[in-house]
C-alpha cells in the first residue's frame, strides 16, 4: 500500500485544494441532504444495493455513516487518521460484500451532486473551476484508497489459488519424474532381460538347431533393437523432445514378426500363421500411418 504522502503527491493535491476544500464545507453542509438523498436513494433503488438494507437499524447506522463520510471530505484536515479511516472504509466494505462497482458508482453520484452544488453557490467561473477540481482530487483520492482494499483482497485471494495450484503442478511434476524413473529402469531390467533371451538364443544355434538358432537369435536381436529405440525414445522425452508413439508400435511389430519367424519353424496350424501375417499387415499399415504423420509434424 502506498503511503498517504506518495497518493496526494501523485494527485498534486496541494495545500491549496486544502483550503479551498475547507471554504466550501459551509455550503456542502448546508447541502449535505440533498446529496445523502441522491446517494440512500440510489442504493435503495437498486436491487443489488437494497438489500443490504432489509434492516432499519443498520440502514439509519450506515447512511448515518454516509453522511458524517461526505461532510469529512472537506474537513481540510487530510492526515494520517483520515488515511486510516478511509482504508477501514473499503475494508468494511470488502468484508460485508459490497463490489467494487457499487463505490465507483456511488462515487460518480456525489460527484455530479457536488458539481451541481458549486454550481449554484460559488458565482466566479475561474474560483468555481479550482474547487470543482479540488474536490474531483478529494473524491478521487477518497475512492483510490478505497477501492485499493478491494485490489489486496483480491491479490490475496488469488494468491491462495496460486499457491494451490503450484501446489499441485510441483506434485504432478515430482510424481512425473518419479515414473520416468522407474519407466527407465523398467526399460533397463527389460532391455538386460532381452539380451540374455538373445544369448540363449545364440546358446540354442551353436548347440541345436542351427536353421532355428539363427531365426529365434535374429528374432530376440530384432528386439533388442527396438528395446534400444524404445530407450533412446525415452531419453530423448526426458530432454524434453516429442514423444514417439511410432516405437511402441514398432515393439509390437517386431514382437509378432518374430513370433512368425518361430511359428513357422515349429510347423504350427497355417491358420496361426495366417492369423500372424494378417496382424503384421495390420500393424505394418499402423506403423507407417504413424511414422508418415510424426515425419510431418516434425
Ligand atoms: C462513496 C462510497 C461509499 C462510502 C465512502 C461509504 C462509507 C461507509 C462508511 C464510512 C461506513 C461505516 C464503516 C465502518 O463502520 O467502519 C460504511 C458502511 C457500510 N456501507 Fe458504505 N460507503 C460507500 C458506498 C456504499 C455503497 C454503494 C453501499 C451499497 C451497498 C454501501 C454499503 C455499506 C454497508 C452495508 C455498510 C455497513 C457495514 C457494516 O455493517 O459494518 N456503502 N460505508
Amino acid at each position: 500500500m502506498r503511503s498517504f504522502k506518495e497518493i496526494k503527491k501523485h494527485y498534486d493535491f496541494t495545500e491549496g485544494d486544502e483550503v479551498r476544500l475547507s471554504s466550501i464545507s459551509g455550503v456542502m453542509s448546508e447541502n449535505v441532504d440533498e446529496a445523502m438523498d441522491a446517494l440512500d436513494s440510489w442504493i435503495l433503488g437498486t436491487k443489488e444495493t437494497a438489500r443490504f438494507f432489509a434492516d432499519e437499524g443498520r440502514r439509519t447506522r450506515v447512511f448515518g455513516a454516509h453522511r458524517k463520510w461526505f461532510l469529512d471530505l472537506f474537513c481540510g484536515k487530510y492526515d494520517q487518521q483520515y488515511y486510516e479511516r478511509l482504508i477501514r472504509i473499503g475494508q468494511t466494505h470488502v468484508r460485508v460484500s459490497v463490489e467494487a462497482h457499487y463505490m465507483n458508482r456511488a462515487i460518480n453520484i456525489l460527484r455530479s451532486c457536488c458539481i451541481d452544488i458549486l454550481n449554484r453557490s460559488v458565482e466566479d467561473p475561474e474560483e468555481r473551476t479550482r474547487m470543482l477540481i479540488s474536490v474531483e482530487k478529494i473524491l478521487d483520492i477518497n475512492l483510490d484508497i478505497i477501492t485499493s482494499s478491494y485490489i489486496e483482497e483480491e491479490l490475496r485471494t488469488y494468491s491462495k489459488a496460486y499457491r494451490v495450484k503450484n501446489a499441485l503442478v510441483t506434485f504432478s511434476e515430482g510424481f512425473s519424474q518419479t515414473m520416468n524413473l522407474v519407466l527407465v529402469i523398467a526399460l533397463i531390467g527389460l532391455t538386460l532381460g532381452v539380451v540374455g533371451l538373445f544369448v540363449f538364443d545364440v546358446h540354442k544355434l551353436v548347440t541345436g538347431n542351427l536353421e532355428h538358432g539363427i531365426i529365434t537369435a535374429l528374432g530376440s536381436m530384432l528386439i533388442l533393437w527396438v528395446m534400444i529405440e524404445l530407450m533412446n525414445t525415452e531419453i530423448a522425452h526426458l530432454k524434453g523432445g516429442k514423444f514417439h508413439i511410432s516405437v511402441f508400435v514398432g515393439v509390437a511389430l517386431v514382437t509378432i514378426i518374430r513370433e512368425t519367424m518361430i511359428a513357422t519353424l515349429k510347423k504350427e496350424s497355417p491358420e496361426t500363421i495366417y492369423y500372424l501375417i494378417a496382424a503384421i499387415l495390420v500393424i505394418g499399415v499402423v506403423y507407417w500411418l504413424v511414422t508418415r504423420t510424426e515425419e510431418r509434424n516434425r
